[in-house]
């Protein structure tokens, strides 16, 4: 049986692809803060398939707190022998910076830093795994140079689209360490091909909500069409990395360092974890 992780796995494309792989026999993890919104999920798999309830399980984490990622790394690898596949899909945007109470801008610690204990604290599971898959749900093709190295958490000039940019990049980095590690990984950073009627969660300014609210259910796929590409990548891996949009391959964003960046980008991640 696989093992399916999904962080941000209660809402959104996280629940649809959740109660997709328990509908479809694996073992599902999910990964947010919201048990209620577990139950409701999974109340609905089990009113067909009572199977289910052996195969989820949920962990209750903030994902903006590295020590709480920390913590569900290690409930993991303490748990399972191997993950299949990981989705890394929690979402919170936020327009303005914020700091967590443990000192961090809160957009960068949950879009890359929880991302970067998630995928090395997870390498040994996932390398247990034949032909393991990492979907990372940021939006593949920021600008090369969309990193200020010396300012990772942006106490400076924080712009909602610098603060997005940045963790696009450093997902697209994490995943040449990953791959670099593990030669059988499939990493791929991932974006819907349009909006997606999803939950939105975050603090938003009054823009973000009317397009939410107006054009998310005017122009939005729902989460069950918009996942069906990631499904896809997942029962069928191709090892190595890979950016996607929908179902659409992406050229992969290359630039004259991408190697020493990864690594400069980990180790100043390590050094502050
Ligand atoms: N929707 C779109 O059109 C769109 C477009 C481009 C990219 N994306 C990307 O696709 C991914 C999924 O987006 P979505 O719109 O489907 O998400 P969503 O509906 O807003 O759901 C967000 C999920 O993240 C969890 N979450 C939020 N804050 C968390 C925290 N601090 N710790 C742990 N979990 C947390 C929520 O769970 P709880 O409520 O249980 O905490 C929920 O399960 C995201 O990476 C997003 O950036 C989405």
């Amino acid at each position: 049986m696989r093992t399916i992780v999904i962080t941000g796995g209660t809402d959104g494309m996280g629940a649809a692809l959740a109660r997709h792989f328990l509908r479809a026999g694996d073992r599902v993890v999910v990964i947010g803060r919201s048990r209620a919104k577990f139950d409701a999920l999974l109340a609905t798999v089990t009113a067909d398939d009572q199977s289910a309830v052996s195969r989820a399980e949920f962990v209750a984490a903030d994902l903006s707190s590295i020590a709480d990622s920390r913590r569900v790394v290690e409930h993991l690898n303490a748990n399972h022998e191997r993950i299949h596949a990981l989705v890394l899909a929690a979402s919170f945007i936020r327009q303005r910076r914020h700091t967590t109470p443990e000192g961090r801008e809160a957009s960068w610690a949950l879009f890359f830093v929880s991302k970067y204990v998630f995928v090395t604290g997870l390498a040994a599971l996932l390398g247990a795994a034949e032909r393991p898959v990492i979907v990372n749900t940021a939006v593949p093709g920021a600008r090369v140079d969309a990193i200020d190295f010396d300012d990772l958490d942006m106490s400076e000039g924080f712009t909602f689209r610098q603060s997005n940019a940045q963790q696009r990049r450093a997902n697209e980095l994490l995943g040449i360490l990953a791959t670099d590690q593990n030669p059988d990984l499939t990493y791929v950073t991932w974006g819907p091909a349009r909006l997606v009627r999803s939950s939105f969660a975050g603090e938003i300014g009054m823009g973000m909500k009317i397009a939410a609210a107006v054009l998310g259910p005017l122009l939005g796929q729902r989460p069950a069409a918009a996942v069906r590409p990631i499904i896809g990548l997942i029962n069928t891996p191709t090892p190595g990395r890979a950016a996607y949009r929908g179902t659409k391959k992406l050229p992969l964003t290359v630039g004259d360092h991408d190697d020493e960046d990864a690594t400069r980008l980990a180790k100043a991640v390590e050094a502050d974890l």
